[in-house]
């Protein structure tokens, strides 16, 4: 299967490097779509020749450069997959219609395989082809269907939530380093904790009360901990930020 990607910014870099196979790639004249076709082989090429020969067309650009993209590769593509934020299958298919459309929001995870990729599930659509789609993306992670309209709520958990994951890191790290750890410690600490306790949680049949109370002494240290934690307002720190990200029409 021939797959193409439109834009070669973040997004496309991490799924090109999760599918690890060549690809057909273009980008707006940055070179980044070379970079990508120099890692994992394939071809740097127009929208209109990326439309053309792949079987599976990726929008990888930006959401308000649709209408561009669109303009030149409307006709061309069949089967196009959308990563773009914020943007419905009802726009895509206005904007490229006859092309079999799919709205995806895959993570940057994607490149080491372990995404959680969410799927806005589509009742019009082909069951073949979505199966197509739907294996192509299982490949890079775990894929999770939602309506539509919980698109927005979805990505504000995994679309963003590599960046959360991030800052909760740095947060510990910088706490273990004014305790007196050296900065490689801290992280190797910090970051192991986070992917160790990820398997725990998937082994443990995702039961976050377990894993806490099976570190979490009556009267303990790990006990005064969480409640510093709940003290300083981390609970409503993700429901803000769950808020922030949606956006006002949703509250
Ligand atoms: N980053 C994430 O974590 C994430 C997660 C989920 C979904 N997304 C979605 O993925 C999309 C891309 O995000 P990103 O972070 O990868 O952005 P990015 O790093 O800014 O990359 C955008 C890419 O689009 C290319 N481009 C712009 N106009 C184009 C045109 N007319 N024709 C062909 N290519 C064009 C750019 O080309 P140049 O390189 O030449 O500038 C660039 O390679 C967005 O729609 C975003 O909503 C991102």
């Amino acid at each position: 299967m021939v797959i193409g990607l439109i834009g070669a910014g973040n997004m496309a870099r991490a799924l090109a490097r999760g599918w690890g196979r060549p690809v057909l790639v273009s980008d707006a004249g940055s070179g980044r779509a070379q970079a990508i076709v120099d890692e994992v082989g394939g071809e740097r090429v127009s929208n209109l020749e990326a439309a053309q020969r792949a079987d599976v067309l990726v929008l990888a650009h930006k959401p308000h450069q649709l209408a561009q993209v669109a303009a030149e590769i409307s006709g061309a593509a069949t089967t196009v997959v959308s990563v773009l934020g914020a943007t419905p299958t009802a726009a895509l298919r206005a904007a490229l219609p006859g092309a079999r459309c799919f709205a995806i929001m895959p993570n940057t995870p994607v490149e080491v395989q372990r995404g959680a990729i969410v799927y806005a599930a589509d009742p019009e659509a082909d069951p073949a082809v979505e199966a197509t789609i739907l294996g192509l993306f299982r490949e890079l992670g775990v894929v999770v269907s939602v309506p539509e309209g919980l698109l927005d709520a979805a990505t504000s958990l995994s679309g963003v939530g590599p960046a959360y994951q991030a800052l909760l890191a740095e947060a510990q790290i910088d706490a273990g380093i004014r305790l007196g750890l050296r900065p490689w410690d801290a992280e190797n600490l910090v970051i192991e904790t986070m992917a160790g306790t990820a398997e725990l949680l998937l082994r443990r049949n995702r039961d976050t009360l377990a894993v806490r109370r099976e570190v979490t002494s009556p009267g303990g240290s790990t006990a005064r901990g969480l409640a510093a934690l709940e003290a300083a307002g981390l609970r409503s720190a993700f429901h803000q930020a769950a808020d922030a990200v949606v956006g006002p029409s949703r509250k």
